[in-house]
């Protein structure tokens, strides 16, 4: 990573330190509740209008098959999060990072870490993933807290459940 990269990386994890203070002050996440949420509509988000699984695999385990990602997108299922960073992390995604951001006006006035695209350097600035609409990122987030943070290793069950029976693709998570 360059000199320069890595100033600008520091300063926005004070900026994303500060975001995240202000935003506890408004508490709206201990209210979140999944079931309240449409599920089903989250995983239909994550695979098609997200396309999440690209980078992050279906099941989340970072296993992604887009060449900005093989490797490098984490772990959704070892990774520990409530529902508002969740949709924050979706919204203005991760700067400096392949992560892209999926509100379509997550740079234009300050939503998003209060960063605005000028605030970047041409060639660093933040990759824009599909436009995700806000009541879709909750639905979203909701289908990740039940189906994938803190779910473990993904089991023979879940891969059928997802290729359908006898798919070559579980194989080898026969007996797990
Ligand atoms: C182009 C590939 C790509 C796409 C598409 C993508 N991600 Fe990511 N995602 C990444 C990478 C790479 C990181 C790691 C960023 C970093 O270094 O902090 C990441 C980080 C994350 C994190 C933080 C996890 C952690 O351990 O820090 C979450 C949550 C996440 N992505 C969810 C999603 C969701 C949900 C979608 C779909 C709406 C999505 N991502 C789409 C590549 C991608």
């Amino acid at each position: 990573m360059a000199r320069r990269t890595l100033a600008a990386a520091a300063a926005l994890a004070m900026t994303v330190f500060a975001g995240g203070a202000l935003a506890q002050d408004s508490a709206t996440d201990e209210a979140f509740d999944p079931q309240e949420y449409d599920i089903e509509r989250g995983k239909e988000v994550y695979e098609r209008v997200g396309v999440c699984l690209q980078c992050h695999g279906w099941d989340g385990d970072g296993m992604g098959r887009n060449p900005r990602s093989v490797g490098i997108a984490p772990n959704l299922r070892e990774f520990p999060a409530d529902a508002q960073l969740l949709h924050e992390i979706i919204a203005c995604g991760r700067p400096y990072t392949e992560m892209p951001y999926h509100d379509r006006n997550a740079y234009s006035d300050g939503r998003c870490y209060g960063m605005t695209m000028d605030d970047f350097e041409d060639g660093e600035k933040p990759s824009r993933g599909k436009s995700i609409r806000d009541d879709d990122i909750d639905n979203l987030v909701a289908y990740m807290l039940t189906h994938m943070i803190g779910a473990g290793d993904t089991t023979f069950e879940q891969c059928e459940e997802f290729y359908g029976e006898g798919h070559r693709n579980c194989i080898p998570l026969e007996g797990r």
